[in-house]
């Protein structure tokens, strides 16, 4: 099923996730690079996820642009003996708007559970942020059939603890883990049944609230692939890994973005 009663109302957005790459220098030339042409953009939204080293650097070269500053992760604990740990409050405190939470990395390196990245997720909303909550299956979980199974259990486990309110605070990402980092993209039509399945999820929550949450797709997005994947009625953009590392390829597929509000809207 396809929900698009209030689907323009969504607003597309596109955010890059540099995870542990790059350095000082070239983050600096990064954002120099893609900034002119983004702000030439102006129908769709745009973030960068930078590593915690490099958030003030970053966020001070975005100063004045539309471009949002966003964090790859945060703990969560409100503040206290947690070495290493970087709370919301310090993520806001520097500039950042936006945050991603359950990172298919952070639960599979990491070992971060549900109950963990609710617990983070309820952090990032306390302090103000836009958690970016990523969802998605193994390879051998779509294999088995139970792809729905599995990312209906990541968005419940958020709705449980922080309630369903605090999901319309955020931006839900649909990220295959098999498709992340491997050239292997979901078809947009493997995207988009999931995105829908996820939309009808949250409709039997709150209706208003599902059509107005915006359902990013990420795994192997390029610009290649960009428009397509963005044509799909619930495809509200995308967390786009590898490809935002490159100035070129990421302001493409933030191009894309512009032209597929048209496509759905059409
Ligand atoms: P990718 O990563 O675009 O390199 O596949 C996406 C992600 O992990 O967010």
């Amino acid at each position: 099923m396809v929900y698009v009663g209030l689907a323009e109302m969504r607003v597309k957005l596109v955010a890059g996730n540099w995870k542990m790459n790059g350095n000082l220098a070239s983050s600096q030339a990064l954002i120099k690079a893609i900034l002119p042409p983004l702000s030439a953009l102006n129908r769709a939204r745009y973030a960068v996820c930078a590593p915690f080293p490099y958030l003030a650097a970053v966020g001070q070269a975005l100063r004045g642009s539309s471009v949002a500053l966003g964090a790859q992760d945060l703990s969560q604990f409100e503040d206290g003996a947690y070495t290493g740990g970087v709370s919301g409050a310090m993520l806001a405190d520097c500039g950042c708007t936006h945050v991603i939470v359950g990172h298919s990395e952070r639960r599979n390196v990491f070992g971060e559970g549900d109950a963990i990245v609710a617990q983070k997720y309820a952090q990032a909303v306390k302090h103000g942020l836009i958690p970016i909550l990523c969802v998605g299956e193994t390879l051998s979980e779509r294999e088995s059939g139970v792809t729905e199974a599995v990312v209906a259990r990541q968005i419940d486990a958020v709705i449980q603890r922080c309630g369903i309110a605090a999901l319309g605070r955020g931006v839900v990402a649909y990220e295959p883990v098999w498709a992340i980092g491997t050239g292997r993209t979901a078809s947009p039509q493997q995207a988009q049944a999931v995105h829908a399945f996820i939309r009808g999820r949250v409709v039997a929550a709150d209706r208003r609230l599902a059509e107005t949450l915006l359902i990013l797709y990420g795994g192997s997005v390029k610009a290649g692939n960009a428009a397509e994947l963005f044509a799909m009625a619930d495809v509200d953009g995308g967390l786009i890994g590898g490809a935002s590392l490159v100035a070129d390829e990421f302001v493409a597929i933030c191009s894309a973005a512009q032209g597929a509000k048209e496509t759905v809207k059409t």
